[in-house]
């Protein structure tokens, strides 16, 4: 897409406009689309490249994980570990504006870049029609944060999608005004006491309702694992910008960085592109992690674009950790 180019605005009912809105999403591409919360900046969920796309467009200096959004209950079961209280949850709000935060399910085919590398994902199903009609036409998850450049304001108009998104995205869904204007409520059950993670559109008083009682996140404490000094701890220790890996250490590359010798190497990027880097980031580590290596080194990634994130999510990654 030419950079400079605005992205067109459709109308959602616009005969085959939410179908090309799911081709798109099928090919990689961004779409903004409506919900009943804010407007979502959606890419497939199961497909890394098109989630460092959309960090990119996002303009986010670190990766924070996403909401991804499903069809139906039924289906959020292949992505995520229900408990009872999940259950009764997306029994009492779903579809709508909650958003449970949930242990992945194993063999979870989400990408790992959009829970930002965490053991947890978020998910919601949403009832804004148009939103329900593209992922039942798309029928693929749709990973999606608010439609504003990081640090903006979210968007409750397809009209007040910003300039510096409409250069990056491919198409935006115009559903009309969204209906609750505020966020999602977000709800964490991976612990033995839900917590409510962020404040939304649903009042805590309906969730405790049904629930019982919500936890603050402890004081000190920000609201999103995303943005905890060390979360994903991967069992290795990461020793950051290596030249060169030594014997026994698996090696990270990037670019033209070789590995002579390592036995368990993989490449970011041969070409140096950090969107093809930040897409494989999660996947890679991890493939090295479970090498058995006591030490992964990592090549030095430039700061520039998407390399701020990346080496963001590095430097935590080797953080020190709590013995907890
Ligand atoms: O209403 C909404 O929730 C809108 C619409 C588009 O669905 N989306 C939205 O997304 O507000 P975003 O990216 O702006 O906010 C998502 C929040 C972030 O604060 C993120 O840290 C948190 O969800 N989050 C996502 N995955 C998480 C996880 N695994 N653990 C904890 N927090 C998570
Ligand atoms: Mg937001």
């Amino acid at each position: 897409m030419d950079t400079e180019t605005l992205c067109p605005i459709r109308m959602a009912d616009e005969p085959g406009a939410i179908a090309s809105a799911a081709d798109i999403l099928h090919g990689g591409g961004l779409v903004v689309f409506p919900t009943e919360t804010v407007y979502g900046l959606g890419a497939e969920a199961t497909n890394d490249r098109a989630i460092a796309r959309l960090f990119a467009a996002k303009g986010r200096p670190r990766f924070n994980p996403l909401i991804v959004h499903v069809a139906d209950a039924r289906e959020t079961e292949q992505y995520a570990v229900f408990d009872h209280r999940a259950r009764r949850l997306a029994e009492r709000f779903w579809p709508g504006a909650l958003t449970l935060v949930l242990p992945r399910a194993p063999n979870c085919s989400i990408s790992r870049l959009a829970s930002a590398g965490l053991a947890t994902i978020a998910v919601r199903v949403p009832s804004h029609p148009i939103a329900a009609q593209l992922l039942g036409i798309a029928k693929r998850p749709i990973a999606a944060p608010s439609a504003n450049p990081s640090g903006a304001l979210s968007a409750t108009h397809a009209s007040d999608i910003a300039r510096a998104l409409r250069v990056k995205v491919d198409l935006i869904l115009d559903g009309g005004p969204s209906r609750l204007g505020l966020e999602s409520t977000i709800v964490g059950l991976t612990g033995t006491t839900p917590t409510l993670l962020r404040p939304g559109a649903i009042a805590r008083e309906e969730i405790e309702a049904a629930i019982g009682m919500l936890a603050d996140p402890e004081t000190g404490t920000v609201s999103a694992p995303g943005q905890l000094a060390s979360h994903y701890a991967p069992r290795a220790h990461l020793r950051l910008n290596a030249k060169k890996p030594a014997p026994d250490e698996a090696f990270l590359a990037f670019g033209s960085a070789r590995a002579a010798g390592a036995v368990h190497y993989a490449n970011l990027s041969e070409s140096g592109d950090l969107v093809e880097a930040a897409a494989n980031l999660f996947a890679m580590l991890h493939a090295l992690d479970d090498s058995g290596a006591p030490t992964i080194a990592v090549a030095p990634i430039p700061e520039t674009g998407l390399g701020e994130a990346i080496n963001d999510r590095l430097r935590r990654a080797a953080a020190p950790r709590n013995a907890s």
